[in-house]
C-alpha cells in the first residue's frame, strides 16, 4: 500500500470514515494489554494526537516492542469512528513501519510534567512536548499575521542589513563582527587595533535595529517594515531580554506620533484577533496549563484573568494614551510609591522600570497604555524634539504582564536639529552622512516603531520566560544548540 500521507490535523476534522489512510509521526504514549495496543501519535500539525489501534495478533512481536514513547513511525490503516472518549476518529492499523526507536531507558521525555527549566536544557527535544508544540505553532501564526497585516495595508517588507557600522540605538551594546586574529590583531601607529585591515575595512557589528535603513526606504516607498533578527550585548539576565531577538520595525513617511500610535494599536489588535481566530486549540491548551499552574500558587500571586479572556480584553477598549510627565504624576501618587514599595524611586527624568510600567497597566489603568513625550536624555538621538526643549516625541506601548512591548517615535526630520543632537551626543557625524542626507533632500515628517516579537509571543501564549518562546535562546553565557 502506498497511500499519500495525511496530516493528523486534517484527519481529526474529517467527516469521512472507513477510508484507508496513512499517518507519520511520533508516539506520545502507548497503553493496552497483550491483545491490543493504543498509541497516541502526534505529527506536529495540531496539539491533538490521533489514536492508532493495533491488534497485536496481526503484527510481529519485535515490531511491537519497538513502538515506545518517542519512536517515529508510519501507520497505515482504516480511519474509523472512535468508540473511545475524547476523540472522534481513530486508525485501525494494518501496517506499521518504525523509522526510529527511542530507548525507554534513555529517552528524556518519558513522563509528563517536566519543568520548563529542564526542557530548556534539552531544547533539541522540547519541540516534542505539547507546550512547545503549541508555542511554536503560535509563533509561526503570529509571524504570518504580521506579514499579512502589512501586505494588506500598503507596506513593503524591506530587508535591512545584519552587519552594520552604526549603532542605531546609541546604547553601545553591540557584538563585534571581525575576521581579525583576536590573538594578534594588526595595530596602527597609535597602537590601536587597525580596523582598516579588517574584512569590511572598518569596525562592524551585528545590528541592534533595522530602523535607520528602514527610514531610508520610507523616504521613497512611503510605508516599509523590517522583520528580522537583532542583537544586543546587554547583560540583562531577565525573563524579558534576549541577546538575539526578532523585531518588527515599520517606518512610515508622512506619519506623526498620533498616526504612529494608531498603527501600533491596530497592528497589535489585528494579531491578537488572528491568534484567537486561528490558534484556538493551542490557546485552550496553554490556558488550561496556566490554570493548573495557578492552582499551585497562593491567592495573591494569581493572575487576574485566564489567557483567552486576557486576549479578548485587549480587543475591547482603546489603549490609554498619556504623556510620560502625566505617568510620573500617577506613579508618584500611587500607593506603592507612598509606601516605598517600588525598588526604583520615581522622579521626573528616570527611565521607567518594569515595576512602574506594570503598575500603570495592571493596577492603575487596567488597560494597555501608550506613553509619549519622554525626557530627551533617556532616549535615542533620532527622536523628534519637542518645543519644550526637554522632551522628545517618543512612544512606548506597555502591556499587562510584559511592560514595554513596543518602542518607537516620530523622527527628527529637520537637518540642523538632528545634526546638533548627533554632535551633542558625541556620535561621529561622518558615520551618519547617509542618514543625514535624507534630511537634506526631500525630507518628510515620519515615524516608526519596533515591536519585540518574542515579547508579543510571551503575551499571546502566557509563557513567563522569553527563553521559552524562541527555539534556541541566546542569552549571557548561553549559546547551546
Ligand atoms: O525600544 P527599542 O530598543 O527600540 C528600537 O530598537 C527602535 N529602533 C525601534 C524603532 O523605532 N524602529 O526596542 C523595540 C522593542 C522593545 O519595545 C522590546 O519589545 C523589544 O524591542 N526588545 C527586546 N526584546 C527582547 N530582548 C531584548 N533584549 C530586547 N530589547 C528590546
Ligand atoms: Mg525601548
Amino acid at each position: 500500500m502506498n497511500l499519500r500521507r495525511s496530516f493528523i490535523k486534517d484527519l481529526l476534522r474529517s467527516e469521512e470514515a472507513d477510508i484507508e489512510v496513512n499517518v507519520k509521526g511520533w508516539v506520545r504514549t502507548k497503553r493496552g494489554n497483550k491483545q491490543i495496543a493504543f498509541l497516541a501519535v502526534n505529527d506536529g500539525s495540531t496539539i491533538n494526537n490521533i489514536q492508532v489501534v493495533i491488534d497485536i495478533a496481526n503484527f510481529n512481536e519485535n515490531q511491537i516492542k519497538d513502538i515506545t514513547t518517542g519512536a517515529s513511525l508510519s501507520a497505515t490503516g482504516t480511519l474509523v469512528k472512535s468508540m473511545g472518549q475524547g476523540q472522534s476518529v481513530e486508525i485501525q492499523a494494518k501496517e506499521i513501519e518504525v523509522y526510529g526507536t527511542a530507548n525507554p531507558e534513555t529517552y528524556p521525555l518519558q513522563k509528563k510534567g517536566h519543568s520548563l527549566e529542564f526542557l530548556r536544557e534539552i531544547a533539541h527535544l522540547r519541540f516534542r512536548t505539547n507546550i512547545f508544540g503549541a508555542v511554536f505553532r503560535i509563533r509561526h501564526a503570529m509571524a504570518f499575521a504580521i506579514h499579512k497585516y502589512f501586505n494588506e495595508n500598503n507596506f513593503y517588507y524591506l530587508h535591512t542589513p545584519i552587519v552594520t557600522g552604526s549603532d542605531a540605538e546609541g546604547a553601545g551594546e553591540m557584538f563585534r563582527v571581525s575576521t581579525l586574529d583576536v590573538n594578534n590583531p594588526p595595530k596602527n601607529e597609535q597602537g590601536e587595533i587597525d580596523y582598516t585591515q579588517d574584512f569590511f575595512g572598518k569596525e562592524t557589528n551585528l545590528t541592534v535595529s533595522g530602523q535607520l535603513e528602514a527610514e531610508l526606504g520610507a523616504t521613497a516607498l512611503s510605508n516599509v517594515y523590517t522583520f528580522g533578527p537583532t542583537f544586543r550585548a546587554e547583560n540583562s539576565n531577565t525573563p524579558r531580554h534576549l541577546a538575539e531577538f526578532w523585531m518588527i520595525e515599520p517606518e512610515m513617511a508622512f506619519y506623526d506620533i498620533h498616526d504612529n500610535m494608531d498603527l501600533a494599536e491596530k497592528l497589535l489588535k489585528y494579531v491578537v484577533k488572528y491568534a484567537l481566530d486561528n490558534c484556538i486549540d493551542d490557546l485552550n491548551f496553554l490556558e488550561k496549563r496556566l490554570l493548573d499552574e495557578e492552582k499551585m500558587k497562593s491567592q495573591n500571586e494569581r493572575s487576574e484573568m485566564p489567557l483567552i479572556e486576557k486576549l479578548r480584553f485587549i480587543l475591547k477598549d482603546d489603549f490609554v494614551r498619556l504623556s510620560y510627565t502625566e505617568a510620573i504624576d500617577v506613579l508618584k501618587n500611587s500607593n506603592p510609591a507612598k509606601k516605598g514599595k517600588f525598588q526604583f524611586p520615581v522622579e521626573w527624568g528616570i527611565d521607567l522600570q518594569s515595576e512602574h510600567e506594570r503598575y500603570l497597566v495592571e493596577k492603575h489603568y487596567k488597560k494597555p497604555v501608550i506613553l509619549i513625550d519622554y525626557p530627551k536624555d533617556i532616549k535615542a538621538f533620532y527622536m523628534k524634539q519637542n518645543d519644550d526643549g526637554k522632551t522628545v516625541r517618543a512612544m512606548d506601548v506597555l502591556f499587562p504582564g510584559i511592560g514595554e512591548i513596543i518602542g518607537g517615535s516620530q523622527r527628527e526630520e529637520i537637518y540642523d536639529k538632528l545634526s546638533n543632537r548627533i554632535n551633542e551626543m558625541g556620535i561621529p557625524e561622518k558615520d551618519m552622512w547617509w542618514y543625514l542626507e535624507t534630511r537634506k533632500f526631500g525630507t518628510v515628517p515620519h515615524s516608526g516603531f519596533g515591536l519585540g516579537f518574542e515579547r508579543l509571543i510571551l503575551f499571546i501564549t502566557g509563557m513567563s520566560n522569553i527563553r521559552d518562546v524562541i527555539p534556541f535562546p541566546r542569552a549571557p553565557k548561553n549559546a547551546e544548540f
